[in-house]
């Protein structure tokens, strides 16, 4: 299946917290994957900034080692890396400093589209916006790249915001939530939007109810700082899981185009209902016999944040009202597996008499790991006597459909940068967006803040504490395995 590449215009980008990890786990190879597939072009420029004591040549190494370690294989030929390497520049700066900014200001070019992606901590975006203004790189073709997270309560995210909106024009500000790049996210507005077949079942008369998990292996040993302040709510609930909520939820937009996109998402927030305490499980992952437990990862044995969350929620509007949407992540769980469930309602009534059971159609869209979505029907088991049903999936997994190009679907980043460069904002969260999502997200967290209630316990390894089970068994419903 050949992939269509349309070429950027050229462009200078620059990534501040360039010899972060987030610049050489994702940045950087995606950047060099969209160099190899022929969308960046020879002109364009990638500017690594950071406090590190680089020079050129040490931060192409850098680059170099971080691509052949992190690209497949296939890609990675010493012709490209060093044609990829030769457009890649460092400079060395502080945000807080005024060293190095001028000499910054004079390299971008100013006829070009810039690009400065800010993937640095949070507490550095307000300083990073304010000297981009002030060395006059913010006006013209100017956008930044605003990395999660965009503050830690509503009363941050706006400040921020207002910080932001003080120097740049909305039009130029992308705040990257990089499952909005993913390829199986994308495709989920493809089924929604381009089949007519799901559409009008897509509501509460039909749907009985919605179920969106987000499994991790790993634990958060690494950013135990980060990770302690903020917890599975913040980290991944407030963002990645209300994104995905969003683009199951929405109404149709009536174009693919980011005003659009934007005001149905943000309806949904809005209609988001409040969550009662006893729809919310929080926990906290053991010690396994080979893994350490979340109060060591962090050091600080009495932690109460949360590595682990269930909750069941609704949205008030006509579409929905009734459908419950529940929805978990956590951290250390038994495999690594994001996917989203629409389970169908039962068939009105069954002609097969009650020892045929209970089927209900699930459609199940597969983020990770292995993307691809799933139709669950019900079907005759083959065979002579008597009519017995069984549930059978029609799967389309892009791996066996692509065949080997699967390896080459653009990773998240590399769609959502190529994004920033063309001026499109359609996957990427609008200031109102963000805030929305805070004010949802803040009096559930206050709830058990107040209490100074503990999160549950599970074991590294486990689907999570078994309470999260018992949120669903007690509405007659069950959660999927969570199963690789
Ligand atoms: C990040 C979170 O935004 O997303 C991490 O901060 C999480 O805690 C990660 O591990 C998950 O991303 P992905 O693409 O691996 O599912």
């Amino acid at each position: 299946m050949a992939t269509r590449v349309i070429p950027v215009d050229p462009f200078d980008l620059v990534v501040f917290g360039g010899t972060g990890d987030l610049a050489r786990r994702k940045i950087l190879p995606a950047l060099y994957r969209r160099f190899c597939a022929g969308q960046i072009p020879k002109e364009a420029n990638i500017i690594g900034a950071a406090r590190s004591d680089f020079d050129e040549a040490g931060y192409r190494a850098f680059v170099r080692d971080a691509i052949t370690e992190l690209v497949p294989a296939i890609l990675c030929t010493g012709d490209a890396i060093a044609a990829f390497c030769n457009r890649v520049h460092f400079i060395q700066l502080d945000a807080r400093e005024d060293d190095g900014w001028e000499t910054l200001a004079q390299i971008i070019n100013p006829d070009r589209i810039r690009a400065f992606y800010f993937s640095v901590r949070p507490e550095l975006f307000a300083d990073l916006a304010e000297r981009l203004y002030r060395h006059g790189m913010a006006s013209g073709e100017t956008r930044i790249v605003v990395e999660k997270p965009f503050g830690h309560d509503l009363a941050s995210a706006c400040e921020l915001n207002a910080t932001l909106a003080h120097h740049f024009d909305e039009t130029q500000i992308y705040r990257i939530d990089h499952y909005l790049g993913k390829e199986t996210v994308q495709n989920l507005m493809a089924i929604r939007f381009a089949n007519m077949l799901f559409e009008p079942l897509w509501n509460s008369q039909y749907v009985d109810h919605i179920q969106i998990t987000v499994a991790e292996t790993v634990g958060i040993a690494g950013r135990a700082e980060y990770y302690d302040r903020a917890g599975a709510m913040r980290d991944m609930m407030q963002n990645h899981m209300m994104q995905l909520l969003c683009l199951i939820a929405m109404e149709p937009p009536a174009k693919f185009e980011p005003g659009a996109v934007r005001d149905e998402k943000l309806k949904v927030i809005r209609a988001l209902d409040d969550v009662a305490p006893e729809d919310i499980v929080r926990g906290q992952y053991d010690a396994s016999s080979d893994k350490l437990g979340y109060l060591h990862d962090v050091g600080n044995a009495n932690s109460t944040t949360e590595s682990f969350i269930a909750l069941k929620t609704g949205i008030s509007n006509w579409r929905w009202a009734g459908t419950p949407f529940y929805l978990r992540t956590g951290k250390r769980l038994k495999a690594r597996t994001s996917e989203i469930a629409v389970v169908f309602k039962d068939a009105p009534h069954s002609i097969f008499g009650a020892d045929a059971g209970r089927h209900a159609n699930i459609l199940t869209i597969v983020l990770q790991p292995n993307e691809g979505i799933e139709l669950g029907v019900t079907i005759k088991e083959p065979g002579p006597g008597g009519m017995r049903l069984i549930d059978v999936p029609l799967d389309m997994s892009f791996a066996e459909t692509l065949g080997p190009e699967a390896e080459l679907v653009p990773d998240a980043y590399e769609r959502l940068i190529m994004d920033v460069i063309r001026g499109n904002q359609t996957l990427f969260m609008r200031g109102d967006e963000v805030e929305a999502a805070w004010r949802w997200t803040d009096p559930i967290i206050a709830q058990w803040q107040e209490k100074g209630e503990k999160p549950l316990r599970y074991e590294s390894g486990s689907p999570g504490p078994e309470d999260a089970l018992g949120l669903m068994y007690r509405d007659g419903r069950h959660w999927r395995e969570i199963r690789e």
